[in-house]
């Protein structure tokens, strides 16, 4: 009787009040758990009377508890604070990967020029990554580019699956379905088959470059390349051209420019020869133009293709490829 005349005088009018309510009647250590504790010391006769007693009594703490909490409980926290209209804003806002800054200014560099963008799959049959671009079966040329191949299910794709291990297989889709003239640039990513270092990768960007109309000349190909090197670098830069080979080109270059790491003094990224390697680059290889359906007599073309990593890696002074996927914050809010 008195307990219950407690608990219903018991006036809770803060959250302090009602903690201190909780302790005293309704916790596990409140004097209603101590008569649950009683009762099995009271006499066995009386103890189911004595028992349902205490049920009332609890229930009716309970019931006191749960409509004060709804009133008073998280109280003292939802205090207002007003706003500090003068604290400057302390979000930090995010900045572009520096692959996206150079590859958007790749783009425009070639937009100037009159070259759209085009796109493709990276996920590619052998066809569009090979055999079109004058790949011949078995050819260690193949090899060279360390191609992930992926499993074949039983559906109706007969060729080869694989991950592109260049963007020239957008040129083949681009010169199928429509006509000359084409003078298109196709950014995107790549996949090697490579062990991940300074200097490499498994995944990399790269971005083509497809010219072809009539009485297109190696000429047009190197006063584009050396246009873009030194709107990309600098009027300064050096740019030189080297023979190499491409099966889907003929003749083919390499473009090297000066290591802008270390002035051409040598360091890992150039591998202590000074000069670097941007592009791959050549004519477009007649059987090319045949194989989708153009007259090489007609038309003629280049090609070229760069990648994004190594451009950005000489614009900005970064001498390890793995820093672009690692997504340390430290690194890439230097690109605001
Ligand atoms: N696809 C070549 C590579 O990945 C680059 C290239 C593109 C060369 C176009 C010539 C013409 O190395």
């Amino acid at each position: 009787q008195a307990i219950q005349s407690e608990i219903e005088a018991f006036v809770i009018s803060d959250a302090a009040a009602l903690e201190q309510f909780r302790i005293q009647f309704v916790g596990r250590k409140g004097r209603l758990a101590e008569l649950f504790d009683g009762l099995k010391d009271v006499a066995a006769e009386s103890r189911r009377d004595v028992g349902q007693a205490l049920n009332g009594l609890k229930n009716l703490a309970e019931a006191k508890f749960a409509a004060a909490q709804e009133e008073f409980a998280g109280a003292d926290q939802s205090i207002e604070i007003p706003a500090d209209l003068t604290l400057s804003d302390p979000l930090i806002q995010g900045s572009l990967h520096p692959l996206t800054l150079v590859r958007s200014r790749i783009l425009e560099i070639f937009n100037r020029m009159g070259f759209s963008v085009s796109d493709g799959p990276e996920i590619e049959t052998d066809f569009y990554n090979f055999t079109a671009l004058n790949f011949p079966e078995n050819h260690p040329a193949r090899e060279m580019q360390d191609t992930f191949f992926i499993e074949k299910g039983q559906g109706e794709i007969q060729d080869d699956v694989l991950l592109r291990t260049h963007t020239s297989n957008v040129q083949i889709r681009l010169m199928q379905h429509a006509k000359p003239p084409f003078r298109s640039i196709m950014p995107g990513r790549v996949f090697r088959n490579e062990a991940i270092s300074a200097r490499a990768h498994c995944l990399f960007h790269q971005v083509e470059g497809l010219y072809v109309d009539k009485e297109v000349s190696f000429k047009d190909l190197k006063d584009t390349l050396y246009h873009f090197a030194k709107e990309m670098f600098g009027k300064d830069t050096k740019v030189r051209f080297r023979p190499s080979y491409f099966p889907f080109t003929e003749p083919s270059a390499e473009m090297d420019i000066t290591c802008l790491l270390c002035k051409g003094d040598g360091c890992n990224v150039c591998k202590q020869a000074g000069w670097v390697e941007i592009a791959g680059a050549g004519m477009v290889d007649p059987n090319v133009l045949e194989n989708v359906g153009i007259d090489s007599k007609e038309y003629s073309g280049f090609a070229f293709g760069m990648g994004i990593e190594r451009i950005t890696m000489l614009k900005y002074q970064i001498k390890d490829l793995r820093l672009f996927t690692e997504n340390d914050v430290r690194f890439l809010r230097q690109f605001n």
